[in-house]
């Protein structure tokens, strides 16, 4: 998710759980070949399994971003065809290449004879008018036919005109049982299905009939719903992981990207939800607002936030704990 799975959040979530699999944001093939591929492509080997999704129609220029991807250790390269926004559908990729499923089908082949990880495609409905169940058919026999085997459907079509893509994540109205039929349809292949999937009980109730489910939201909103997911969804005998210890962890992370010149602010915002639900949860986040915006913002603060958060919660809910050390030691 643009602006939301980087590098930090991936690296708090995988805290929560080894096993689920996470995803980067969409970075465009030409942005790799032309870009700070380094800074792109950072990752920390913790992070993974990650997969790396592309956005982009050139097939040349697909394969040489996902030899790129290899090449910083990423495990899996999956290909945008569900992003509904202008400037993507300008730049030829996302969501409007559900129009031409052999460009889809062509990337996927060229991708594949260039690197050996999985590559899978994340896709839609349909676009606009072409939302019958024989067109999405149609267009996963195609890629098919170049070689794709995985598919991630985002439940729902997407309207390339007239709707802003926050519009097109709401709007057209989920329907899970068309991303079911195609695994009826085509039991070879892997189907996943997205789109609308709060909690780990309904991701459940949909793996009876899809092989995976991605979430999206959810987990941004309430990291901690990923807690159960290693021993729920994959069957695992682990413990789940102490919130604080993850604070911990995560804090000395921060103090080493902090060392490398990123900013509190950036770091802090995959922590919001992880009080998600618990008392006190507003006040963590703004807590944690504030001292990241100080000038002498320091990580250790976010574990002071935690422990006000956890006194509050232990002291009945009177949130009077959280002290801001003046001295600058912390
Ligand atoms: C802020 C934001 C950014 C997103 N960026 C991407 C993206 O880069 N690539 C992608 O495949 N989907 C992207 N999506 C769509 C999500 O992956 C997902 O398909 C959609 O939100 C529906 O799933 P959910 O209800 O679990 O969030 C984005 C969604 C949001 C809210």
């Amino acid at each position: 998710m643009m602006d939301y799975t980087d590098r930090h959040a991936r690296y708090l979530w995988r805290l929560i759980s080894r096993h689920t699999l996470l995803y980067t944001e969409m970075i465009t093939s030409a942005a790799l070949l032309h870009g700070d591929v380094s800074r792109l492509l950072a990752h920390h080997p913790d992070e993974r399994p990650v997969a790396l999704q592309l956005g982009g129609s050139d097939p040349r220029t697909m394969a040489e971003a996902a030899r790129l991807g290899v090449e910083f250790a990423y495990d899996e390269i999956n290909v945008n065809v569900g992003c509904p926004s202008d400037r993507v559908r300008s730049g030829r990729f996302g969501a409007c290449l559900m129009a031409e499923p052999k460009t889809v089908a062509d990337c996927v082949e060229a991708i594949r004879r260039a690197v050996d990880v999985p590559v899978t495609v994340k896709t839609r409905l349909g676009i606009d008018h072409h939302d019958s169940y024989d067109f999405l058919r149609q267009f996963i026999a195609t890629v098919q036919a170049g070689g794709g085997e995985v598919f991630i459907v985002h439940a729902r079509k997407a309207w390339l005109q007239g709707l802003s893509p926050k519009e097109n994540r709401e709007i057209p109205p989920l329907d899970y049982e068309q991303v079911y039929r195609l695994k009826k349809d085509f039991p070879e292949l892997e189907i996943s299905v997205n789109g609308g999937i709060r909690s780990l009980n309904e991701a459940m109730r949909h793996l009876q009939h899809v092989d995976g489910v991605m979430i999206g939201r959810a987990v941004f909103d309430n990291p901690w719903m990923l807690a159960e997911a290693d021993r729920k969804i994959f069957g695992g005998d682990s413990e789940s992981p102490e919130r604080s210890d993850v604070v911990s962890i995560y804090t000395e992370y921060c103090r080493r990207e902090m060392e490398q010149g990123v900013r509190m602010t950036e770091l802090i915002r995959p922590l919001m939800g992880l009080a998600y639900g618990l008392p006190g949860a507003r006040r963590f986040r703004h807590d944690l607002s504030q001292q990241a915006r100080r000038p002498d913002a320091s990580p250790v603060r976010i574990v002071r936030a935690w422990e006000a958060l956890e006194a509050n919660i232990t002291g009945g809910g009177s949130y009077k704990v959280f002290e801001t050390d003046e001295s600058g030691a912390g």
